[in-house]
């Protein structure tokens, strides 16, 4: 098993990727940054495919995180560096700010460079070096690239003097800036998804799920302690993605929205679950499996945050087994890896288990007595081995702090 990740993240003491980054800013510019600001990856518990149809969600954030050490320049350029897992460092073309427009950048440099572009909309284009570093695992569908956005935004913001939360008055508010992050995926990156990733980075609390309306914005923390009733959650991640992942995302939310629009409906959202089967009666065969996944796992998210609120966190297990069959069955986004890690956790002691995140790859997660975690985490890396696959990452995940600023 990786190092367990539970190592609090606290705004006092700024963990690694803060610390790495300064460093990194300082070999790169021979200076000091102006302040080093990060952003977590995260974990949906339950409520997946459902933000783009105006669902309910309930992600977490975990404790790794994506810092961004920054200092302002006096023209209008954007220069990026980042620090790799090897320690190298590997620097962007730098770019004048006023010259970006979707399509210009392309690879890892779009993601800073996009932030930028939408920042200026709103008027914040000052010329910036930034420095990046972080720990959260990449293409494990754990939304390290919301992550670098999220951070990069506040890093932005920062130099322009636009805190988050700033008692001073001139609070940014969270929910606009995961709106414009947003954009930045879905017009300048060209990936159509949803709100889910870039809330849960940046409204995610320590020790809570966010129980998140996504139409509304509304949220809600709900306690998650799972370490207080001898439960761990153990991230598996298959270290797999499949390469139609891109547009087989992109089929699914057409799919929905053309089910909504069938149904006179301005998303899925809009069908109760006691008008499920009249509503699947009125769609076309093929979309009637989609229909059917989103309306009952928003139901699944109502459920699991009831029991939540009651303290009845164990009782959660067989929901998450329901979700996963349903993406499994009726999304179809989910894979042999993840359904092999699924299977095999719950065999070997997991209470439930499910993929997280958008599928075709990436990362699931099992719901795991303390005394179980070795043992599950052991008969998961043995099948993958029986199977011929490369051996999983996992770690025990703990809800951690969303955004903020480290130094
Ligand atoms: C990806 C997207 C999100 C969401 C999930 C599925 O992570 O970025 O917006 O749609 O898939 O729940």
């Amino acid at each position: 098993m990786g190092p367990a990740a539970s190592a609090p993240h606290a705004g006092a003491s700024p963990a690694k990727p803060a610390f790495a980054a300064a460093e990194a800013f300082r070999s790169v510019h021979g200076r000091s940054p102006a302040g080093v600001w990060s952003a977590p990856g995260r974990v949906n518990l339950i409520g997946e495919h459902t933000d783009y149809n105006d669902g309910f969600v309930l992600p977490f954030a975990l404790p790794h995180r994506l810092a961004a050490a920054a200092a302002p320049r006096d023209d209008d350029l954007l220069t990026v560096a980042t620090l790799g897992s090897d320690g190298r460092l590997q620097e962007a073309e730098p770019v004048r700010i006023p010259d970006l427009h979707p399509g210009a950048i392309e690879g890892w440099a779009a993601y800073p460079a996009g932030v930028a572009w939408v920042l200026r909309d709103h008027g914040v284009s000052g010329g910036a070096d930034l420095v990046l570093a972080g720990d959260v695992p990449t293409g494990a569908g754990l939304s390290s690239s919301h992550a670098l956005e999220c951070a990069v935004a506040l890093a932005l913001l920062g130099l322009a003097g636009l805190e988050l939360d700033d008692p001073a008055g001139r609070t940014q508010d969270r929910t606009e800036i995961a709106r414009w992050v947003q954009r930045v995926e879905n017009d300048f990156v060209g990936a159509p998804t949803g709100l889910l990733d870039q809330t849960a980075s940046l409204r995610c609390t320590e020790s809570h799920v966010l129980f998140l309306d996504v139409r509304s914005g509304e949220a809600e923390q709900v306690p998650f302690d799972t370490a207080a009733v001898g439960l761990r959650i153990l991230v598996i991640d298959t270290r797999t993605k499949h390469s139609h992942s891109e547009s087989g995302y992109g089929e699914r939310r057409r799919g929905t929205e053309r089910a909504a629009d069938i149904l006179g409906l301005k998303a899925l959202r809009d069908v109760p679950l006691a008008d499920l089967d009249e509503a699947l009666s009125r769609l076309p065969a093929e979309l009637r499996p989609l229909a059917r996944h989103v309306v009952t796992e928003n139901q699944r998210v109502l459920d699991v945050v009831q029991l939540l609120r009651a303290g009845r966190l164990a009782e959660i297990a067989p929901l998450l087994d329901g979700s996963h069959t349903s993406l499994r069955d009726d999304y179809r986004v989910s894979t042999a890896e993840l359904d092999l890690a699924v299977e095999t956790a719950r065999e070997a002691g997991a209470l439930g288990a499910r993929m997280t995140g958008g599928g075709f790859g990436g990362s699931a997660i099992a719901l795991v007595p303390e005394s179980a975690v070795d043992t599950v985490d052991e008969a998961v890396t043995a099948a993958y081995e029986r199977a011929g696959w490369r051996a999983p990452r996992t770690f025990v995940a703990v809800p951690s702090p969303g955004a903020g600023r480290d130094v």
